[in-house]
């Protein structure tokens, strides 16, 4: 499957977000957008009006740690998120919000939290054009990658899952390789993009995900 890297915009500089966005923007394919709001994740990021206000030609996938995330997916889809990911752990109607997000003109993603098995979405996977498996606790950046999530990858893979699986959580070049030879496609990577000191660091280590 071709293979998606995704910087994780958490890790960027949020008063010059449009400015790393473009810089990094001819080196990747997307953009990662967490939305968290200190009651489904214990931190508060962002909300749509900052996600209107970005400004890039590259899809913007919006990862929602957010509880009753249905309240929220139409203003995140008008405010240009391309792909909305809610948590199953936050959805009473889970399917019900996948169908929500689709019906509203957007993809629809599903991610699981380290502790939520892959069953728990069996029955959503043909609605979703991705299953985000977190790799840490999700709630912050920069947590160290949890080697145990990688059987979840086989195991949607071995299931027939064919649309992107993307990970979220610890990813640096090491970690990318072991995801990408599970069977996942899309990486996701804050921390180890954002930590570079400088644009060409940024960019090297960007490219290394892609080895
Ligand atoms: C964690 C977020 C991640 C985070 C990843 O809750 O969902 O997207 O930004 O950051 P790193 O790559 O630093 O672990
Ligand atoms: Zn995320």
């Amino acid at each position: 499957m071709k293979l998606k890297i995704a910087p994780s915009i958490l890790s960027a500089d949020f008063g010059n977000l449009n400015k790393e966005m473009s810089e990094l923007e001819p080196y990747c394919q997307l953009f990662h957008v967490d939305v968290m709001d200190g009651h489904f994740v214990p931190n508060i990021t962002i909300g749509a009006p900052v996600v209107k206000c970005l400004n890039t030609k590259l899809p913007l996938d919006v990862h929602l740690m957010i509880e009753n995330p249905e309240k929220y997916v139409e203003d995140f889809i008008k405010a240009g998120g391309d792909r909305i990911i809610v948590h199953s752990e936050a959805c009473k109607d889970l399917k019900g919000v996948l169908k929500m997000i689709v019906d509203l003109g957007a993809e629809a993603g599903v991610s699981i939290k380290p502790g939520t098995p892959v069953s728990e979405i069996v029955s959503v996977l043909d609605l979703v054009e991705e299953v985000l498996v977190m790799t840490v606790e999700p709630g912050f950046g920069g947590q160290s990658f949890m080697a145990d999530m990688v059987p979840k990858i086989r195991e949607l893979r071995g299931l027939g899952f064919q649309k992107d699986i993307g990970v979220d959580g610890g990813i640096n070049a090491e970690t990318a390789k072991i995801c990408r030879e599970a069977g996942a496609n899309l990486l996701v990577a804050g921390n180890y993009v954002f930590a570079g000191q400088n644009l060409v660091e940024r960019i090297d280590r960007l490219k290394s995900l892609g080895g």
